[in-house]
């Protein structure tokens, strides 16, 4: 027999044995905990999934005591410096970095699936020209659902690859759209160049004179859509997931997805930072804004994380990027502002106790600021390089056999059974 956890239950008496595995153990496994046999059994209260696994997973890893990431094993710092967005997506989605004929093929894929349905563009025209990218971005890609027919045949592994390319491949231009809508211009077709490269000139061209993609901005973005690119159960994938445990197709998920990324919690963190960068103003007004967070009054966006304990290793990465792009664009600033408060708050007792580092969050908006992307498109920057991670993690769900529709428990607190009063009676007969 294998390790086990061994339970004794002080209201009966009774001692049970509870395999362990992973270092976890089943919680449908407690259920044969009851006092009376038709007693429904022992639940676990997990509000916020604190610490309940709800898959088997090989596609990330993370210590967020030692401030690691890894996907399908390798490090995020060496996938960041050595790989663009694309082949990393082909390893979070295939399983192995491709070699060169499969990048070619996995490239060639995507880039001829970048133009989007004429039906989805007159959605997203018929928006109205407010800055609410996200609502956008969650209807356009939902529009997307009804333009293919044999999207819903989840279980057919062809059909599943074709939809998770499409997704990869337009959700740039979905993105772009929405910002030239946004801006009274009109669109920009997607062209053949880098994965980066054709987002930044479909959002782009014709703003400016003689506008040409700066290939280190370029590289930068790409960079940017790595770091991006997936993070476990985060919020928005559980959600892919549990949308995608119903089994619609996975448009329909991926919409659920980026609204759940869309809050300042999760991925509208960065817009939310840099609104707070403008609200402090100048480095002299930090210390009064820390302390106004150590009473409550307000979260210090960008810091924190719920599986980091330490700093963010993508957060990291995209400090020392900054250089490089304000180089290229002038520095931004804020800059100043959110260095400065990392120190005093990394000094802090307050942050220190409760582990609060840097999040990746922390430093993107300025970055995407600088290359010129209005702060409602941060989060729509997170979604584009979190799709590779959204639709792998799909497929693993519908590939897993012990994964099952996602439907939690509750812990019921209302009413017992009780008559509707009598006047209610009287009318429902007179409806009757
Ligand atoms: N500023 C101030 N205090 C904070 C912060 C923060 N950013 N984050 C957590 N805390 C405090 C909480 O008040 C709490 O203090 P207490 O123990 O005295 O009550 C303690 O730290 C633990 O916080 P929880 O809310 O329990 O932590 P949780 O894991 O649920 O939250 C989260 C994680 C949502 C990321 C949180 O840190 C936060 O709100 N950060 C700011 C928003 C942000 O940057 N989000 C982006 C996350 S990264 C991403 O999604 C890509």
């Amino acid at each position: 027999m294998g390790d086990t956890l061994s339970i004794k239950d002080k209201r009966t008496g009774r001692d049970y044995e509870v395999p362990i595995q992973a270092e976890t153990i089943k919680a449908v496994d407690l259920r044969k905990i009851r006092v009376k046999p038709d007693d429904f059994g022992l639940m676990t209260y997990d509000p916020g999934f604190m610490n309940t696994a709800s898959c088997r997973s090989s596609i990330t890893f993370i210590d967020g005591d030692k401030g690691i990431l890894l996907h399908r094993g390798y490090p995020i710092d060496q996938l960041a410096e050595h790989y663009s967005h694309l082949e990393v997506a082909y390893l979070i989605v295939c399983g192995e970095l491709p070699d060169e004929r499969q990048h070619r093929q996995w490239r060639g894929a995507i880039m001829a699936e970048t133009e989007i349905p004429d039906a989805t563009n007159r959605v997203i025209q018929s928006f109205p020209e407010s800055d609410q990218s996200m609502g956008m971005l969650v209807s356009a890609i939902a529009a997307l659902s009804t333009c293919y027919a044999d999207a819903g045949k989840v279980d057919d592994p062809e059909t599943r690859r074709r939809q998770m390319i499409r997704l990869i491949a337009k959700i740039p231009t979905l993105a772009a759209y929405i910002y030239r809508h946004q801006s009274g211009r009109p669109i920009v077709h997607p062209s053949d160049r880098s994965y980066a490269g054709n987002f930044l000139n479909m959002m782009f061209a014709g703003t400016k004179p003689n506008y040409e993609v700066h290939p280190d901005l370029e590289q930068a973005l790409d960079v940017l859509f790595v770091l991006h690119a997936d993070h476990e159960q985060n919020c928005s994938t559980s959600v892919m997931r549990c949308i995608g445990s119903s089994r619609p197709d996975p448009y329909l998920a991926a919409a659920g997805a980026v609204g759940a990324l869309a809050g300042p919690l999760h991925g509208g963190a960065n817009e939310a930072v840099l609104e707070m960068l403008e609200a402090i103003g100048s480095t002299k007004r930090i210390p009064e804004y820390i302390e106004r967070v150590k009473k409550g009054d307000f979260r210090l966006m960008g810091f924190g994380h719920r599986v980091y304990k330490n700093y963010d290793p993508r957060a990291r990465i995209i400090k020392r990027m900054a250089d490089q792009v304000f180089k290229v664009t002038g520095t931004n600033p804020l800059l100043d502002i959110a260095l400065e408060l990392e120190q005093i708050a990394l000094q802090d007792d307050y942050f220190k106790s409760r582990k609060l580092y840097p999040n990746v969050d922390f430093y993107s908006g300025l970055i995407y600021q600088a290359m010129g992307f209005p702060a409602s498109m941060f989060p729509v920057l997170f979604a584009i390089g979190r799709m590779a991670g959204w639709v792998a993690q799909w497929e693993e769900l519908i590939k897993d056999p012990e994964q099952k529709i996602a439907r939690p428990r509750q812990i019921y607190e209302g009413p017992a059974t009780r008559d509707v009063p009598a006047k209610a009676k009287a009318e429902a007969s007179e409806r009757a």
